[in-house]
């Protein structure tokens, strides 16, 4: 879901789109937008589980402090997807645990 039209900060303009990788699946992303804006765009809320009781995590604070939308990204563990913006080609998965560097 995309808001479209805010009442506060107005339409959505057109934008360019960016392809990025989802677990596998290939999803249009607009440039510039944070990855876990293209996300949820996309009906994906679960962006990692705890590591000690496998519980799913997406989006809390939305402003780079919490920590709980953490993916593995171009296969590095712990980033966060609410600050990082979308890049053409871009590697996204679900973070379990910690994650691993890959
Ligand atoms: S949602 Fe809190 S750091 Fe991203």
């Amino acid at each position: 879901m995309r808001i479209l039209d805010h009442p506060i900060l107005g339409k959505l303009e057109p934008r360019k789109t960016v392809r990025i990788e989802v677990d596998g699946k290939p999803i249009e992303a607009l440039e510039g937008e944070p990855i876990a804006a293209a996300l949820v765009a996309h009906g994906i809320k679960t962006f990692r589980y705890t590591r000690r009781f496998n519980k799913p995590r997406g989006i809390f604070c939305a402003i780079g402090q919490c920590t709980d939308c953490v993916m593995v990204v171009n296969g590095i563990p712990n980033t966060r997807t609410c600050i990082t913006t979308v890049e053409d080609g871009m590697k996204v998965e679900t973070q379990h645990g910690l994650g691993r560097r890959q």
